[in-house]
């Protein structure tokens, strides 16, 4: 059932997705070569805490940690250690969720460690103008598939990318992951009809390779890899349907 959210829920979700927001950039701040995702984790943590809220993945499933953090052929759901340091030439992925005044706000995305080569560069230059296009295209009166996988694919698989099929966006707000799931590929599985007061995450997961396949950590249970170990790159957004379009919340 997917929810349509009233004027107080939106209010109360594009708070915790503004803080969602705030906590990425700040956190993002202090990526440089040497330093452990762990520190990334410790960054968010403490300023989603000393902001009232909570940050979602904690506990989440068990997930141990507070964020996730996907370096390179890391798809998504890569848990913040100690012992994994980001080097130079790394790309990486930061994916935020807060929880405030129990309302849920989901953001993403992925940057460079140092300088990186152009075939990285590229993938995270694409992969976001995918999620931007997207966005551009969400409105009332169309159809979920049409604005969102169709865009997306039309526009990657022309450099030779893949989407990632095993892994979607998500209805959010009162919920961590709500209805619909939001296939980032054409299907008419998502031959939705979008209405004022729907809010979703759009996340695409771009492989830079034609090969969509994932696997997941047989240790963990968590970090999705690539399965030719090609690079993947991520970005997130919340957004809320709208007459004339969508509304960005997690600005
Ligand atoms: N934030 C992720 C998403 O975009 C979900 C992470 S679940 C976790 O849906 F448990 F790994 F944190
Ligand atoms: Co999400
Ligand atoms: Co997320």
């Amino acid at each position: 059932m997917i929810l349509i959210k009233t004027p107080s829920q939106i209010d109360g979700i594009r708070a915790s997705s503004r803080l969602a927001t705030a906590t990425l950039k700040y956190t993002a701040s202090f990526i440089k070569p040497g330093i452990s995702t762990e520190l990334l984790n410790q960054k968010a943590h403490d300023y989603i805490i000393s902001h009232k809220a909570q940050p979602a993945p904690l506990n989440y499933n068990g997930f141990p940690k507070s964020i996730c953090t996907s370096i390179n052929n890391v798809v998504c759901h890569g848990i913040p250690s100690p012992k994994e340091i980001l080097k130079e030439g790394d790309i990486v992925n930061i994916d935020i969720t807060t929880i405030l005044n129990g309302y849920f706000g989901d953001t993403s995305a992925t940057y460079p460690v140092g300088k990186i080569n152009q075939e990285a560069q590229l993938l995270i230059e694409r992969t976001k103008v995918s999620l931007d296009l997207a966005i551009k295209s969400v409105k009332a009166g169309k159809y979920l598939n049409e604005c969102v996988g169709k865009t997306i694919e039309d526009y990657v698989t022309r450099f030779g990318y893949s989407v990632v099929k095993d892994l979607g966006g998500h209805g959010v707000g009162i919920n961590f992951h709500e209805d619909p799931f939001v296939f980032h590929f054409n299907t008419l599985r998502n031959h939705i009809l979008l209405k004022p007061g729907m809010i979703f995450t759009i996340e695409p997961m771009i492989n830079a390779s034609k090969n969509w396949q994932v696997y997941m950590d047989v240790d963990d249970a968590w970090t999705i890899r690539t399965k030719d170990s090609s690079l993947s790159a991520q970005f997130e957004h919340t957004v809320l349907v709208t007459q004339n379009g969508c509304e960005v919340l997690t600005k």
